[in-house]
C-alpha cells in the first residue's frame, strides 16, 4: 500500500458509512474498515473476492444489482435495501453507485456507499404512523363536533318545540273560555235573527270560532304530556265512536267509508282519548286529501307474528308526493293553505302510537291515495 493508498484508507475508515470499490467483475479492490465490519470479516480476505460472495452471501450477481446498472449506464445509482444485521435485527440500507468513468466513457470501476438508515426509517415511520394517528384524531374530532352541532340543534329544536308547548297551553287556556263565550253568543244570535244574509254571517264567525278552538286545543294536547291513564279497549268500539263524531263532515264532503274489522280482536292496554285522537286526525287529513269526496277504507287486523293489532287507513285521495314523505311526521309540516292546517295532526299521531310502544308508518298504496299502518302491541297484563 503505498503512501497516497493508505491517506485514502485512513480517511474512508474514519467514516461511518460502508464504502467499498468493486471492478467490472465485482471483485472488492478497496473495502474500508465499517464494510469489513459489518461483513463480520477482515478487509484483506475481502480484497480480490466478489462482492456478491463476500458481502452478501450469494454465488452470483445479485438480482436487481445497482452496482450492474452504474457498469451498464455509467450513471450514479441508489436504492433502498433492508439486510438482517449481526445484531440479528432487520436494518435498512442505503445504497449509492458512483461509477468511476474513464476518459473513453468506459466505467472500470464502482465506488459502493451503504449508508445504515434504520433509525431514520424507523423515526420516518413514527412520524407517518403519528401522522395517521392524528388524522385519525381530526377525522374523529370532526365527526363529533358535527354530532355535537346536531344534537345541538335538536337540543335547540327541542327547546324551541318546549316553549311553543307552554305557550299553546298557555294560549289554550287564555283563548278556550272567550271563545267558548263567541261561539255560544253566536248561537243566542243565531236563534233571534230571520235575515238569512245576517245569519250567514252569523254562521261565518261560528265557523272560524270553531276552527280557532280546533287549533288552540290541538296545540294543547301536542304540549300535554299523556297522562299515562290506560285501559282495557276494545279498539273498534273506539274509532266507531270517534267516527260518530265526524259522519256529519263525512256527508258533507261526500266521502264514504268502508270498514273491515276483525271481530276476533283481543283488547288493547290503551288510553283511549288519545287512540280516537291519531284516528281523528287521520280520518281528517283523508277528507281533506279529497275535496272532490271520494273513499276512507278502515280496515283491523291482528298481525300474529309481531303480536300486534294492526290498523288500516287508506283514501283515494291526492296522495303524499316522494319528496313530502320524511317529513309529514315533523310538527309544522303542512300542505294546507295558511290557516288551514298547523301540521300538527301526524305529529301528534306518531308521538301518541309511539308513546304506546307502537309504529305508525306511511305505506305505498297500490293506485292513487294514501295508505296508513298503525301497529300496536297487544299486552300480556297491564
Ligand atoms: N291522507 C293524506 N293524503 C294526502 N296527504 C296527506 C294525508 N295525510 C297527511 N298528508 C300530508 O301530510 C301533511 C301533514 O299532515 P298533518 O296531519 O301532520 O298536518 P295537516 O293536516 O296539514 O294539519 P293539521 O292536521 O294540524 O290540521 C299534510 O299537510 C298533507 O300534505
Ligand atoms: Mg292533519
Amino acid at each position: 500500500m503505498d503512501v497516497s493508498e493508505r491517506f485514502l484508507q485512513t480517511a474512508l475508515d474514519g467514516i461511518h458509512d460502508c464504502i467499498n470499490i468493486v471492478d467490472k467483475n465485482f471483485q472488492i479492490i478497496f473495502v474500508n474498515e465499517a464494510a469489513s465490519k459489518r461483513a463480520g470479516k477482515n478487509w484483506r480476505s475481502l480484497l480480490g473476492n466478489t462482492c456478491y460472495a463476500q458481502l452478501w452471501g450469494k454465488n452470483a450477481p445479485c438480482e436487481n444489482c445497482v452496482t450492474r446498472k452504474a457498469f451498464e449506464t455509467g450513471k450514479p445509482q441508489q436504492t433502498i435495501k433492508w439486510e438482517i444485521g449481526n445484531d440479528g435485527k432487520k436494518h435498512f440500507m442505503e445504497h449509492f453507485v458512483f461509477p468511476i468513468v474513464e476518459k473513453d466513457d468506459t466505467v472500470e470501476y464502482t465506488v459502493e456507499i451503504f449508508r445504515d438508515i434504520t433509525e431514520r426509517k424507523l423515526l420516518e415511520e413514527e412520524r407517518e404512523q403519528q401522522r395517521l394517528e392524528l388524522g385519525k384524531r381530526i377525522r374523529e374530532l370532526r365527526h363529533a363536533y358535527e354530532e355535537l352541532k346536531s344534537l345541538q340543534n335538536q337540543l335547540l329544536q327541542a327547546e324551541k318545540m318546549a316553549s311553543v308547548g307552554l305557550l299553546a297551553s298557555s294560549l289554550a287556556h287564555e283563548l278556550d273560555t272567550p271563545l267558548a263565550t263567541i261561539s255560544g253568543y253566536c248561537e243566542l244570535l243565531a236563534e233571534g235573527i230571520d235575515d238569512n244574509h245576517l245569519l250567514g254571517h252569523v254562521k261565518t264567525i261560528s265557523e272560524q270560532v270553531t276552527k280557532c278552538q280546533k287549533t288552540t286545543r290541538s296545540l294543547l294536547d301536542f304540549s300535554r304530556k299523556s297522562n299515562g291513564e290506560r285501559k282495557w279497549c276494545n279498539i273498534h268500539h273506539l274509532i266507531s265512536s270517534i267516527l260518530s263524531l265526524v259522519e256529519h263532515r263525512l256527508i258533507l264532503h261526500k266521502i264514504k267509508l268502508h270498514t273491515l274489522f276483525d271481530n276476533q280482536l283481543p283488547l288493547l292496554f290503551v288510553d283511549g282519548n288519545q287512540i280516537q285522537q291519531v284516528i281523528l286526525n287521520l280520518v281528517n287529513n283523508a277528507v281533506d286529501a279529497q275535496p272532490q269526496g271520494g273513499d276512507i277504507f278502515i280496515e283491523t287486523r291482528m298481525n300474529h307474528a309481531t303480536k300486534s293489532v294492526e290498523l288500516l287507513f287508506e283514501d283515494n285521495g291526492v296522495g303524499i308526493p316522494h319528496e313530502n314523505r320524511k317529513h309529514i311526521f315533523s310538527p309544522f309540516f303542512t300542505t294546507k293553505d295558511p290557516g288551514k292546517g298547523t301540521g300538527l295532526g301526524l305529529s301528534i299521531c306518531k308521538n301518541i302510537i309511539i308513546a304506546h310502544d307502537g309504529r305508525i308508518t306511511l305505506e305505498n298504496r297500490n293506485g292513487n291515495g294514501t295508505k296508513f299502518v298503525i301497529s300496536l302491541p297487544v299486552s300480556e297484563a297491564p
